[in-house]
């Protein structure tokens, strides 16, 4: 299994530093940065967008990996292509053809991720092993930080078995309740990448490091 990741949510951050909060997690040892786009129709809460994600594109090498939790998703994602996302996550619910959007987030050039809610089947990923570079299982229903872990580690063995019959390097990504508890239960059922909004950035910049490293198993 490849090493462990930890992709910490900005929608935990200080968002009236987020450059700063940014800067802090980069040096803290974050992996990649998450961050959570909700348009307040898909999701029932209001975040950012792609100029946000512009703004901030310059405090950190890091890959940026952008959960799009907006419907529709395909009209955005040059804008957030072009804002430096690194990863575009879609959810397969918020259009009519979830094929097509994966097939537009890589001929921009970027890696392409498929998130699924606590209720979408894994089936979902049957005619997308191939191109998908990231498939995120929701451990809480979409739309706030700070919610309680859901217990589906069932699922992500499954996704975790599904990634291993392709041979191909997809990551698995867990996002929703992850504590330095829920992070070793998670990463023994196959996750490699943990999403954490709560567990990092709750005790404050002076922790960061500490919080991220607690979070590896
Ligand atoms: C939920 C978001 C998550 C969220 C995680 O809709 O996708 O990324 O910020 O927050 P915590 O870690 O607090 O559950
Ligand atoms: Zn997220």
């Amino acid at each position: 299994m490849s090493q462990i990741k930890i992709a910490p949510s900005i929608l935990s951050a200080d968002f009236a530093c987020l450059g700063e909060e940014i800067r802090s997690i980069d040096a803290a040892g974050a992996d990649y940065i998450h961050v959570d786009v909700m348009d307040g129709h898909f999701v029932p809460n209001l975040t950012i967008g792609p100029n946000v994600v512009k703004a901030i594109r310059p405090y950190s090498k890091k890959i940026f990996d952008v959960h799009l939790m907006i419907s529709p998703a395909d009209p955005y994602l040059e804008e957030f292509a072009n804002a430096g996302a690194d990863i575009i996550t879609i959810h397969p619910e918020a259009g009519s053809h979830y094929h097509r959007s994966i097939q537009s987030i890589k001929a921009m050039g970027k890696k392409a991720g498929i998130a699924l809610n606590p209720a979408t089947p894994t089936s979902v990923l049957d005619h997308v092993m191939d191109m998908v570079d990231l498939i995120l299982v929701m451990t809480v229903n979409p739309g706030f930080g700070g919610q309680k872990f859901i217990h589906l580690l069932d699922k992500i063995k499954d996704v975790r078995a599904r990634i291993q019959a392709t041979g191909r390097d997809i990551d698995l990504q867990v996002d929703g309740g992850i504590t330095p508890e829920t992070s070793k239960q998670v990463i023994q059922a196959g996750a490699n990448v943990l999403v954490a909004g709560t567990a990092v950035f709750k005790n404050g910049p002076d922790k960061y490091a500490d919080s991220i490293k607690a979070l590896r198993g």
